[in-house]
Order: C-alpha cells, then structure tokens, then sequence
C-alpha cells in the first residue's frame, strides 16, 4: 500500500518536471530590449553578426527574436568574456564589465 502510494508520488512528480521542461521549450520568443545590453549588441557585434553581414552564418543576432541571445548565451559568454576573441576589436573594461554584470544577473531580455 504505502509503496502504490510513493509509486503514485513519482508519476506525479515525473509528470510535472517533464511539463515544465515542455513548456521551457515552447516558450514564446519576444524582442530582446534589455536597456543596456540591446545597445551593446547593436553597437559591438551587430555589423557583423546581422542578417546579410558576412558572418551571420557562424551566430545571427536578432534583437527582434530574444533567442538569437538566450539560445546561444553560453557560446556567447566564451567568446566574449572567456576567451575574449569577440567582438575581434576587444571591449572596453566598461563594455566587459557591463557584459559581466548582465550575465552575472541572469541575462535577461529586458
Ligand atoms: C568585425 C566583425 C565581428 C564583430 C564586430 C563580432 N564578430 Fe563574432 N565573429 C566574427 C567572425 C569572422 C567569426 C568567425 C570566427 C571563426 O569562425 O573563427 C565570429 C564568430 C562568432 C561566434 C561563433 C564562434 C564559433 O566558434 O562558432 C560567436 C558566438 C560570436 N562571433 C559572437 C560575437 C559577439 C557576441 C560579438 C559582439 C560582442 C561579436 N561576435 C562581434 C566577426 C565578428
């Protein structure tokens, strides 16, 4: 009896961590907007990472669509902050550490 009941507590338990895993998934995109963040973007990597720019095929940033950052934001924070190789130009230590403090908090989209 008591083990039907810890089997039952499985299921449920089971059922709910799948559904949420689903609807993480499913999540509707909306625009990327973080009043920081959305100007570093723009200012550091969208000449070349835009749609039409010639490396948009390795990683396209679309700030109408927040998953071209939430997809990618551990790609992202490797090349940026752990290796340092993007944007090729370098960041200033305020851009960096701007970058830092945003991926610190959660990278949110807005
Ligand atoms: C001057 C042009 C230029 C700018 C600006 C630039 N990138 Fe890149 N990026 C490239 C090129 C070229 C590659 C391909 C490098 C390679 O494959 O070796 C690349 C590759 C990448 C990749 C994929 C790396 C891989 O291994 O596939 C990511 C992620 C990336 N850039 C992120 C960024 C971010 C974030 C910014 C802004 C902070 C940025 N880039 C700014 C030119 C640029």
């Amino acid at each position: 009896m008591h083990f039907r009941k810890s089997l039952f507590g499985l299921a449920l338990l089971l059922t709910g961590l799948s559904f949420s895993i689903f609807s993480c998934e499913t999540k509707e995109s909306s625009a990327f907007t973080n009043p920081t963040m959305k100007a570093f973007f723009d200012n550091n990597c969208s000449s070349c990472h835009s749609n039409g720019t010639y490396n948009a095929g390795s990683w396209l940033y679309d700030p109408s669509n927040d998953k071209s950052i939430q997809d990618h934001i551990q790609h992202i924070y490797g090349e940026v902050y752990v290796k340092k190789t993007m944007p090729p130009a370098g960041l200033s230590q305020a851009d960096m550490a701007a970058f830092k403090a945003w991926y610190d908090a959660g990278h949110p989209s807005n």
